[in-house]
């Protein structure tokens, strides 16, 4: 998963939740690994609705959209919703409905095929995750899919007091009752542009819903 994932300095924004600094240094990258090995696993049924949960600067957005998804994209900064919607077409796209909301606030969503969440889980402050879990995969119909990531409790992100990580096991739990089709854990040690060592402990998950 390497060729995705926030590169240094990329991810010293998310240690200061520096989410502008963050969209600037992702710019024009492309969609995630998890979603496209997700949209790959719907490829003999039509499109149909999605969550983008915490969208960014729509760079899974766009490859939804591309694709022929209704998606509605969410994200706690306005700044990242501007950004998204500053894409070729997407201001008015027909197909395409934004909010933004934090994942703690968040009490409904929609029923989806698809619920995406690349890199934000984590971001959910630990007091509001189990309701925040409960309300995202029960926005997702029997049959549909997760996709995106968790942070393991290795991660050096995991002692941020705002910041919810998930033990292996811990993380399968949360998807009982999907059936696993990507589970991959990745573990190493990244340095920042200032020599600053981060240990990156993350769980790339793709899930199906049983009926
Ligand atoms: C690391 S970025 C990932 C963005 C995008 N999904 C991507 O893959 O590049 C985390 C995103 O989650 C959003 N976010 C972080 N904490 C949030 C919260 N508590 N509620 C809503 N959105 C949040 C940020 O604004 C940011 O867009």
């Amino acid at each position: 998963m390497s060729e995705n994932d926030p590169q240094p300095p990329t991810f010293i924004y998310g240690a200061t939740r520096d989410w502008p600094g963050y969209f600037a240094s992702v710019a024009g990258k492309p969609a995630r690994e998890t979603l496209l090995f997700a949209l790959d696993r719907f490829e003999n049924e039509r499109p149909g609705d999605a969550i983008d949960l915490g969208c960014g600067e729509g760079r899974d957005t766009q490859e939804l959209l591309n694709r022929g998804w209704n998606v509605l994209a969410i994200d706690g900064s306005q700044e990242g919703v501007d950004l998204l919607l500053s894409r070729p077409g997407l201001e008015g796209h027909p197909n395409l409905t934004t909010r933004v909301s934090t994942f703690e606030s968040l009490d409904s969503l929609p029923k989806v095929r698809l619920l995406n969440a690349s890199f934000s889980v984590p971001f959910c402050h630990p007091d509001h995750f189990e309701r925040f879990w409960k309300v995202m995969t029960g926005a997702i119909v029997a049959g549909g899919r997760f996709a995106g990531q968790l942070f393991g409790d290795r991660d050096s992100w995991a002692t941020i007091p705002d910041r919810s990580h998930q033990s292996r096991a811990e993380a399968e739990r949360l998807f009982r009752g999907f059936d696993l089709e990507m589970f991959d854990e990745e573990e190493r040690d990244k340095q920042d542009f200032q020599g600053i060592e981060k240990r990156w402990h993350v769980y790339h998950v793709v899930a199906r819903k049983r009926g």
